[in-house]
């Protein structure tokens, strides 16, 4: 089997008793043709030798962040670079909650911490330290920077106990990873394009009507979906966001400029519409800065609709549209209309009028509504705008592939 040929994969293994079951998920991704460079902490190596790792994953195996043979070869920086994805197995609790501070007292922490690639952490402890409150804290966090987790699962444990906190059967952890690295490798020929942020529409040169939405969570599709491998286009009104440079960015102010930088960008495979474009524009537009004056009369007409546009067009419709409804009443019955109405396969509803998420708020629950499953719909719980993004472009991947 050559499916993970030219594949590269950074293990770290930490210092648990689980440690020695690394050797047999190196070994699965050795059969696969990963390759494969390996950090021990100072601890795993009370558990498992370099010696062991380097023959079986014929690879370098490193440990010191301080070491000047290692930094002269491959300093810290480009080990993290180098990763198509990094492997922590088994993840300590002491590993677990270094990560979450932001820790880079050692290799395993600094590369992680550097890393612009996918993590995925195999934690494995006792079944108390596992439901201890802190770890449970620590992970929460972990999930909503990005990380990816897997398992543990319960069972019996080395110390005696029984309980959740064994970690996850390395196979099961190698069939996880191949799969994301598959998925990324067909992902790397699709287009990805995702509309984020308000527009603004111009009532004079000074002056526009615009809405309160951050960008926030279209940024995070965005960066999800590059992340899994998708050629990710992001047009996007104004914000103060920062986005990888690995996405190809296009910023624009009206709803206008986001339709015609839509249309340039066509055909795409998917398109995510997540901004909220101006429903409504000025119909006559001053071309000086309006005086003052008692009463102003301002009329307003409807505005291009890029969803609708897009969902109907024959020759270059997406194959996944996907539209997001912001609404303030009648959450699930205004999405249902409105997925109907545009054509599109997927309606994201998401109410804006609470404080605690929708616009401007790192957080957000979401329902989707699916056109191809009659009346289906799922919800997704309120979390940060990146753990929903995630979850959403898992679906995305699910269908488009
Ligand atoms: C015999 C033994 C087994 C251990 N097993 C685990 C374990 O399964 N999970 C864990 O989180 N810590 C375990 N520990 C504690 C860790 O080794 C310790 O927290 C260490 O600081 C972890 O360092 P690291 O995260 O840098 O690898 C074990 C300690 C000993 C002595």
């Amino acid at each position: 089997m050559e499916n993970l040929l030219n594949k590269k994969i950074l293990f770290i293994i930490c210092g648990g008793v689980s440690a020695y079951k690394s050797l047999e998920s190196i070994r699965l991704f050795r059969k696969n043709s990963a390759e494969i460079k390996t950090i021990l902490t100072q601890s795993a190596k009370e558990f498992v030798t370099p010696l062991s790792i380097a023959s079986l994953s014929q690879g370098k195996v490193y440990d010191d962040l301080f070491s000047l043979e290692n930094e002269a070869e491959m300093d810290h920086i480009s080990l993290s670079r180098w990763a198509d994805v990094i492997i922590v197995a088994p993840a300590t609790a002491n590993t677990i909650s270094k990560l979450s501070q932001g820790s880079s007292e050692d290799l395993a922490s600094t590369v992680i911490l550097a890393s612009n690639k996918q993590v995925f952490l195999a934690p494995a402890m006792n079944v108390r330290m596992w439901e201890h409150q802190s770890t449970k804290n620590n992970l929460k966090k972990l999930r909503e920077y990005g990380y990816k987790i897997i398992g543990p699962v319960i069972g019996d444990m080395a110390c005696g106990e029984f309980g959740e906190g064994k970690m996850s059967d390395p196979q099961d952890i190698f069939n996880l990873v191949k799969n994301f690295l598959i998925n990324q490798t067909k992902n790397k020929k699709l287009k990805a394009l995702v509309t984020a942020g308000p527009t603004n529409e111009y009532i004079d040169p000074v002056r526009f009507i615009t809405n309160k939405s951050s960008g926030k969570q279209g940024y995070e599709i965005a960066k999800s979906l590059s992340k899994r491998g998708f050629d990710t286009t992001l047009i996007s009104g104004p914000t103060n966001l920062k986005i990888d440079e690995n996405i190809n960015l296009i910023k624009v102010e009206t709803t206008e400029e986001m339709f015609k930088a839509t249309q340039k960008n066509l055909p795409t495979d998917i398109a995510v519409f997540s901004a909220a474009v101006g429903d409504f524009k000025v119909i006559k537009k001053n071309h000086n800065k309006i005086k003052k004056q008692e009463e102003l009369i301002i009329n307003l007409e409807k505005n291009i609709d890029i969803l609708n546009y897009i969902s109907n067009h024959n020759s270059m419709r997406p194959k996944l549209v996907v539209g997001f409804a912001a609404e303030t009443n009648e959450l699930n019955k205004n999405a249902i209309e409105k997925l109907k109405s545009k054509n599109c396969d997927w309606i994201i509803a998401n109410d804006v009028s609470k404080k605690d998420r929708g616009f401007d708020s790192d957080y957000n629950e979401v329902t989707i509504h699916y056109k191809n499953f009659k009346n289906k719909e799922e919800k997704l719980s309120l979390k940060k705008k990146s753990e929903i993004s995630e979850e959403i472009v898992d679906r995305i991947v699910t269908q488009i592939n």
